[in-house]
């Protein structure tokens, strides 16, 4: 098949960028609707989440034991080796979607808000941030599926929830590559998670379905994230950001000791640089969006 995109590490010029500023801007308001600032939601994301919620679907067979989960979500408390791969899976994905939450969450309060964001720049990172408290309503909602019902977002330790906090406020330089990386590797996750939710789900056809339904929301967000913070950043730091890419996984990936029993993180690593746009399927991208320079 002729490759219609080239890698998410090409090059662009500053006049590139800033006109792919101006078609994000117009893409993410058109894909999200109204945003309900007081609610960090917004319009059609809620009214998707609803549909879900609306329309539910169980396990044919409940989880075995469900407090395995819950001991260990937070924090791993028994072996790793001795959960199930259900339950390792489940809080694996837990642990990941908890640091997007603490980093939005201290995002959501230092940025400009809407009324206070002068520049295009400005009012897609307000909009962004809304989009990803919509993924962690999803994430909670694949949790709810299996049955979960209690779980908690927990904070992290103060230094670091500091640490996050400090994130957004530092200058670009610093910044754009780190946040271009994190959400690049938030896709290569959500890709290797779609493809075991068929192997360790193979007895449940209707919540795999369901789960991946909902996975699918939140990965079209990030293929558009991924295109919208490549466009912050300019020749040297698409360098560095690729130069990151294998220590930044390795480093978060370690954390959680789940990610080796159940990901080849290698394999993670490798598709982090090599990332084109080329595998993503049709239906997401077009309702999507990919930087202009990525295309062929
Ligand atoms: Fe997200
Ligand atoms: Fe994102």
């Amino acid at each position: 098949m002729k490759k219609k995109y080239c890698s998410v590490f090409s090059p662009s010029t500053a006049m590139e960028r800033e006109d792919n500023f101006e078609s994000y801007w117009q893409f993410t308001q058109q894909h999200g609707g109204t945003l309900f600032e007081g609610d960090k939601d917004l319009e059609k994301k809620r009214k998707t989440l609803k549909a879900f919620k609306d329309n539910p679907v169980q396990l044919r067979t409940p989880l075995a034991d469900p407090e395995l989960f819950y001991r260990n979500y937070v924090e791993m408390k028994d072996d790793p080796a001795t959960l199930d791969r259900k339950t390792a899976m489940l809080t694996c994905m837990y642990k990941f979607a908890r640091h997007e939450w603490v980093g939005i969450k201290g995002a959501w309060d230092v940025i400009p808000d809407m009324e206070n964001s002068h520049t295009v720049e400005d009012k897609i990172s307000r909009v962004h941030l809304a989009e990803e408290f919509c993924h962690v309503r999803l994430f909670d909602e694949i949790l709810r599926t299996f049955g979960l019902d209690r779980v908690e977002w927990v904070p992290l330790t103060p230094v670091m929830e500091k640490v996050y906090e400090i994130f957004p406020r530092l200058p670009g330089v610093l910044m754009d590559s780190p946040a271009f990386v994190t959400e690049l590797m938030g896709v290569t996750f959500y890709f290797h998670l779609h493809a075991l939710f068929d192997d360790v789900l193979a007895d449940e056809p209707e919540v795999c379905e369901r789960v991946k339904a909902l996975l699918n929301e939140i990965t079209i967000d990030e293929i558009a994230h991924v295109g919208q913070r490549r466009n912050f950043i300019g020749p040297i730091a698409t360098k560095v950001s690729k130069a990151l890419v294998g220590p930044f996984y390795t480093m978060f990936f370690n954390d959680i000791p789940e990610f080796k029993q159940l990901f080849d993180v290698k394999q993670m690593i490798r598709d982090g640089k090599s990332f084109d746009f080329n595998n993503v399927p049709e239906h997401m991208i077009e309702r999507s969006w990919i930087p202009s320079y990525c295309t062929i």
